[in-house]
């Protein structure tokens, strides 16, 4: 038998090469499979509570968005929601390629940053969208980064009780995270994403094309939580980030993919945020804590860099990892150019304080997300000396 099977391949190895993606699988579980192949197509289907859709990373695929939105269906009324920076770059495009497949398209351009990330930005968006004459049939498409998705997305989820939305992430932690999962929502003035809900996307489409114009600290803070992807699920992404920009240049298709890939596996394993979805928030409870005491000078990215490496150290300490992984983390993030230590002026207790407030405490508890190794992590770790934060290396 396994002669014949030999002498097969053989004959058939020039067709079988032919071919531009193969994968070797020798596991016998048929959804590992499907799941690598997903990955190196760069397509994805998520099912969500709020709805399935598609994941497609494809570069230069801008002006194919029109079709692809024809292709599942959408009709009615199309309107781009971008920021100030986003929209003069990629709005024609997109509203081109959407009346070229027989939309009627139009452009909504709002003021970009967080500080505009507020109901007042929402409620315009709704009076707009009044205004243009949209109806329960239309489509928002949010162009942008995670400001730009949590808010169009946000209106989208409530205008009419809920319309279509679909998610064009344009900045890489909107391409790695916030386009993913369905949250929208926006921040009030006594904290972040405090208004939100849930609605899933119909397509999120990605293009990496589009991170050629994004400023360079946007860049890098994305690939902090592009390197957390990788420390808690996939050894050979954060072993892609390991070797400094260049190489992260030369692979960011596949960096693309694989965040995504990990962003998505985490939203099926566990929908509702109840359990291994914690896993995301390696890095974050620490993190977040750095980025309010900083006032937010810190990014968000460099914030989690951060912290990731801090969590990584306590995880060591408390023999959850073996020694040498929080340098091995600090090692790969500093040659990103991403923080890699609490800045010595911010203060221990508005760090302590902003941990214990944090919204991932439960139950009067600090819970940790903490990495066992590279691609590996352990989630509702409670830490019961807070001071560890502050051990140095
Ligand atoms: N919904 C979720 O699940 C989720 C998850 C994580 C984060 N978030 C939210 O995402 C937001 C952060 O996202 P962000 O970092 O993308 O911020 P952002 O949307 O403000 O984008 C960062 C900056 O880059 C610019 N930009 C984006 N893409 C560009 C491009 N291709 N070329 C040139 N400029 C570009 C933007 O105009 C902005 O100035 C926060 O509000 C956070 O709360 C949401």
């Amino acid at each position: 038998m396994e002669e014949k099977l030999n002498s097969l391949l053989e004959r058939r190895k020039v067709h079988y090469n032919s071919y531009e993606l193969r994968i070797v699988n020798n596991s016998s579980e048929p959804n590992e499979a499907a799941w690598e192949i997903q990955q190196k197509l760069g397509k994805f289907h998520v099912a969500e509570t709020s709805g399935d859709y598609n994941v497609i990373i494809k570069r230069n695929s801008l002006n194919l968005a029109g079709e692809m939105l024809k292709e599942r269906n959408l009709s009615g009324s199309m309107v781009v929601v971008a920021d100030s920076n986003v929209g003069p770059l990629y709005a024609d495009v997109l509203q081109r390629s959407l009346l070229d497949a027989g939309f009627n398209a139009r452009t909504i351009i709002l003021p970009a940053g967080e500080q505009n990330k507020t109901l007042e930005t929402v409620s315009a968006l709704w009076y707009d969208f009044l205004q243009m004459g949209l109806d329960r049939k239309s489509t928002i498409i949010a162009l942008g980064g995670g400001v730009t998705g949590d808010l169009a997305g946000f209106a989208a989820s409530t205008f009419m009780r809920g319309i279509a939305w679909v998610g064009i992430p344009t900045s890489l932690l909107a391409m790695a995270d916030s386009s993913m999962g369905g949250k929208t929502g926006f921040d009030l003035s006594n904290g972040k994403n405090l208004v939100g809900s849930f609605h899933s996307p119909k397509l999120v489409l990605a293009d990496p094309d589009l991170l050629s114009t994004l400023p360079q600290a946007e860049f890098r803070s994305g690939l902090g939580e592009v390197v957390k992807h990788g420390i808690i699920a996939d050894s050979k992404l954060f072993e892609l980030c390991s070797n400094g920009e260049d190489s992260i240049q030369t692979n960011l298709d596949e960096i693309v993919r694989r965040a995504m890939a990990v962003k998505i596996h985490f939203i099926e394993a566990d929908p509702f945020e109840k359990g291994i979805r914690a896993a995301l928030n390696y890095g974050h409870t620490v993190g977040h804590a750095v980025e309010l005491a900083s006032g937010f000078h810190l990014r968000h990215g460099e914030a989690v860099a951060i912290g990731m490496v801090v969590e990584a150290r306590i995880a060591e300490q408390l023999s959850i990892a073996a020694n040498g992984l929080s340098r091995q983390i600090a090692h790969a993030l500093a040659g990103i150019g991403l923080p890699i230590k609490i800045p010595s002026d911010l203060s221990k207790e508005a760090i302590l304080q902003a941990m214990k407030v944090d919204k991932k405490k439960q139950a009067g508890k600090v819970l940790f997300s903490l990495p066992v190794k590279i691609g590996e992590v352990k989630t509702s770790i409670e830490l019961v000396n807070l001071n560890m934060v502050f051990t140095e290396d």
